[in-house]
């Protein structure tokens, strides 16, 4: 059996491209006891794929890819091809944790990315798949249990999401919608702030052209009480300006200096000064609560009442060029690779 997959041909040092990618072919053993041979359909591409493609990826976060390599660690969706583990049958759709590639062999009862890539049945009887890569998977987990770390899933409050058109940010936002919080929202281009006005937001900017506190000082003049940071840099100094007391910030992301030096907010001080909480959060150190979030967003998304966009990339080589699009803010909603 063959398998193409991506590796990892060179560390990018600043904006990455799919030069720093290769495409290649290699042999697959057999499903040995207790393993799966997985054809896979749908392969995620994320921001945090670009910290892992440094040399070293932040402590405590998934490794680093090693040049050479099959990427490991990438969320997948596929379908089984055959079988040699209990509960797994030819044709089920499964997800894993063995992306950007065509075809993988898993290890059923091997834990992966803190359970959110072990390999799992779908139910995909009125679910299209790739839904397990989005609203109803780690995209959804991260958006719902950010909410719940700041403390703000009984909503009535004003809640301010960034990068509120992309994967996370846009399930944040009609999450938050969807609990009763007033929603400010902001991202990068026109045409995503003008969908972002259609699914029920307070308000929402356009960083781009305007400073990103001058645009929160006008639409939220009385501050924000939740912040849903998918940004950091100058969005998180904002977000702390614009903060009220005792605020929350749930710091999911910092994708504005994945790709550049960091700089960090100068105003810490206010954090202090107005008794705020920032906490740091990983949606899938919450895999505890994917069953409650699966049951709410299926059921608003099957109600018309959120709304699921996605940018889909068609082929295995298109990959490198959908993880730079989206990092560039080409890319709208979920971003993914169709095999
Ligand atoms: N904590 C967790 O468990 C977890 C899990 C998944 C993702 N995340 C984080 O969540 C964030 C969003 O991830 P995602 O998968 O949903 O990606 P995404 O939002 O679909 O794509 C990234 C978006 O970031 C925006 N962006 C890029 N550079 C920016 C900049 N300098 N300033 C402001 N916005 C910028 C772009 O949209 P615009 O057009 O709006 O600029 C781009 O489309 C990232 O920080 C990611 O690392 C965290």
């Amino acid at each position: 059996m063959r398998s193409t997959q991506i590796q990892v041909q060179d560390h990018p040092s600043g904006v990455v491209g799919p030069e720093h990618f290769r495409q290649v072919e290699v042999d697959l053993p057999d499903p040995g006891p207790g393993q799966v041979l997985v054809r896979n359909t749908w392969t995620s591409v994320d921001p945090g794929l670009r910290l892992r493609l440094r040399r070293h990826a932040p402590a405590g976060y998934f490794t680093a890819f090693p040049l050479g390599q099959p990427m490991d660690g990438i969320l997948t969706v596929g379908e089984v091809v055959a079988s040699r583990a209990e509960g797994f049958a030819e044709g089920d759709t499964v997800w894993h944790s063995f992306g950007w590639r065509s075809h993988a062999i898993v290890d059923a009862t091997a834990d992966a990315m803190n359970g959110v890539g072990t390999l799992r049945v779908l139910d995909t009887r009125d679910t299209p798949p790739q839904w397990y890569l989005g609203p109803l998977g780690a995209m959804g987990l991260t958006a719902y249990s950010g909410l719940a770390v700041a403390n703000a899933l009984d909503g009535g409050e004003r809640v301010w999401v960034s990068a509120a058109a992309g994967a996370v940010g846009a399930l944040a936002t009609q999450i938050a919608v969807q609990l009763g919080h007033r929603v400010i929202a902001s991202a990068g281009t026109a045409a995503k702030v003008a969908w972002l006005r259609e699914v029920g937001v307070e308000a929402a900017v356009d960083y781009r052209t305007e400073p990103i506190g001058e645009a929160l000082a006008r639409v939220a003049p009385d501050g924000i009480d939740v912040y849903f940071d998918n940004v950091g840099g100058d969005h998180l100094e904002a977000a702390l300006d614009a903060m009220r007391m005792f605020g929350r910030v749930a710091m999911c992301g910092s994708v504005s200096d994945y790709e550049s030096t960091p700089s960090g907010p100068s105003n810490l001080f206010l954090v202090t000064a107005k008794h705020l909480t920032l906490s740091g959060f990983r949606g899938s150190l919450h895999f505890d609560l994917l069953e409650e979030m699966q049951a709410k967003v299926g059921g608003w998304l099957r109600e018309g009442k959120i709304h699921y966009q996605e940018s889909v990339y068609d082929g295995l080589d298109q990959a490198p060029a959908a993880l730079a699009d989206m990092l560039a803010g080409l890319t709208v909603g979920k971003t993914l690779v169709r095999l």
